[in-house]
């Protein structure tokens, strides 16, 4: 018999009260406005390159997709969307699509993470169901204006980790609600990619695509194709330069993105986040080398502790990213993965990574019988949030669940710029007794690029 809630709906039943602003997806307003469910979606898509061409070509595919308009400020990028969609409206400036959202039902926003919350907000505030990448925002305060929005626009709300839509996931999500390694008080997740700031030789050794370790003094012309300052969108203005562009090198810098602690914790932390209920931690702690203003390291780890979350015991969360790795990993007792995710129960532990898991020691749990499934299967992460818009039906990664998580990511960031233990006040949005932490919480956007 289950100890912890384990079913979907007290799933939702738990975020709807332990979070406060996150009120579960109910019945999407644009499903009121739309006519039959069987019409065709009229989707919007905010980013058309790299991700954004993936998740294009995946929603797309649905046959009962319309493409209705484009946008990306690299033209060559909006041109090929175009040529496989001739029939969209196409745009440079997402401020301009949305001056007309007469047709749109929804959008899907996969621009880079420092425009995430500005190609979104207006969707949100006109009532149009929304699918943006992870990580949903670029910092804290983004995240918690696009989680209220959400809750208020009660559309459906999608965050691209994918991973989320998968078998594993749900299968070690059972496991650890189902009780079977006991509560569980600490875990540990870790990912080998070491992108940022290193020196030459830990780059060239960790295959890192560019190696940078200041911003450059000269400027270079942007290519014909780019628009450099909408790309630039709310950051500050800098020149153009081919250590920003073109993506994924703009991840490490924090200007653009939040490096990897936020980019593969979306998909990493993820897991612990679902099964042990997480919300807002109440510590966190982050080691690695001097933070540099401008770049996120390579290498670095963050502690988190958080408190009961009913009948779950407090735990920690650590995470772990490039050449750091946790102890129990070091000393050789746990499998050498090099990506994983470890929960430690007072009766045994289970490690899992994207698509496999392993409850641990082996020999204990040989005889174990797993409970049967109880989390329904998902028809897949895209096809997921698109029944939301048709039907109402319930998404997995919901910005209520998503801007959370995406906070807790950029708290581990900002507990390493910072260089302190940081005690973390939730509602009030702020380190207790930190002001310098408020610059890295918040950013006060460039003229133009107000979120509202
Ligand atoms: N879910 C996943 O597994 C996964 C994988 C890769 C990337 N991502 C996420 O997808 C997002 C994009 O990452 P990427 O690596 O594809 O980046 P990228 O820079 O290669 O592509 C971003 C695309 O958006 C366009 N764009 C940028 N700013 C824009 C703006 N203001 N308006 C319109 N278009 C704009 C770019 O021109 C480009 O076409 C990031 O948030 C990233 O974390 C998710």
């Amino acid at each position: 018999m289950s100890k912890y809630p384990t079913s979907p709906a007290t799933r939702r039943d738990f975020l709807k009260t332990s979070l406060g602003t996150a009120a579960a997806f109910a019945a999407a307003p644009g499903l009121l406005t739309a006519g039959s469910p069987n019409r065709k979606l009229n989707l919007a898509f905010i980013g058309v390159g790299g991700r954004g061409g993936g998740n294009l070509g995946t929603i797309a595919a649905d046959p009962d997709v319309r493409v209705v308009a484009l946008c990306d400020v690299n033209r060559q990028n909006l041109d090929r969307a175009a040529a496989a969609h001739p029939e969209a409206r196409k745009y440079s400036d997402f401020r301009e699509l949305y001056t007309r959202v007469d047709d749109i039902d929804g959008v899907v926003v996969s621009t880079a993470e420092h425009t995430h919350a500005y190609a979104t907000l207006p969707a949100l505030k006109a009532g149009k169901h929304v699918y943006c990448e992870k990580p949903l925002t670029h910092n804290i305060y983004e995240s918690r204006i696009i989680t209220q929005a959400a809750a208020s626009a009660n559309v459906a709300t999608q965050m691209g980790t994918q991973i989320h839509g998968m078998p594993n996931y749900r299968r070690v999500v059972e496991l650890i609600q189902s009780n079977a390694i006991g509560p569980v008080r600490e875990v540990h997740v870790w990912v080998s990619r070491a992108w940022g700031l290193q020196s030459a030789e830990e780059a060239k050794a960790h295959g890192d695509i560019v190696h940078v370790t200041e911003r450059p003094t000269e400027a270079m012309t942007p290519p014909d194709y780019l628009d450099w300052d909408l790309w630039l969108g709310p950051a500050p203005a800098r020149p153009f330069h081919t250590v920003y562009f073109p993506g994924p090198k703009w991840y490490r810098w924090w200007d653009f993105g939040s490096g990897t602690m936020s980019d593969l914790g979306s998909h990493w932390n993820d897991l612990p986040f679902w099964a042990l209920q997480l919300d807002a931690p109440k510590t966190i702690e982050a080691f690695g080398p001097q933070a540099h203003p401008e770049l996120a390291p390579a290498s670095m780890s963050a502690r988190y502790e958080y408190g009961p979350r009913g009948e779950m015991p407090a735990c920690t969360l650590t995470w772990y990213q490039g050449s750091h790795k946790p102890d129990i990993w070091q000393a050789g007792k746990i499998p050498q993965w090099a990506n994983g995710c470890l929960f430690i129960g007072d009766d045994g532990m289970l490690l899992s990574d994207y698509g496999k898991h392993v409850l641990l020691p082996e020999e204990q749990f040989a005889d174990f019988k797993r409970p049967a499934p109880f989390i329904p299967d998902s028809p897949g992460h895209h096809q997921e949030w698109l029944q939301a818009c048709r039907t109402g039906s319930p998404t997995g990664s919901p910005f209520s669940y998503a801007g959370p998580l995406t906070e807790a990511n950029h708290l581990g960031n900002v507990a390493y710029r910072v260089g302190k233990k940081l005690t973390w006040d939730h509602e009030r949005m702020q380190a207790i007794d930190c002001p310098e932490a408020d610059p890295f919480i918040k950013r006060t956007p460039r003229s133009g690029w107000e979120l509202v």
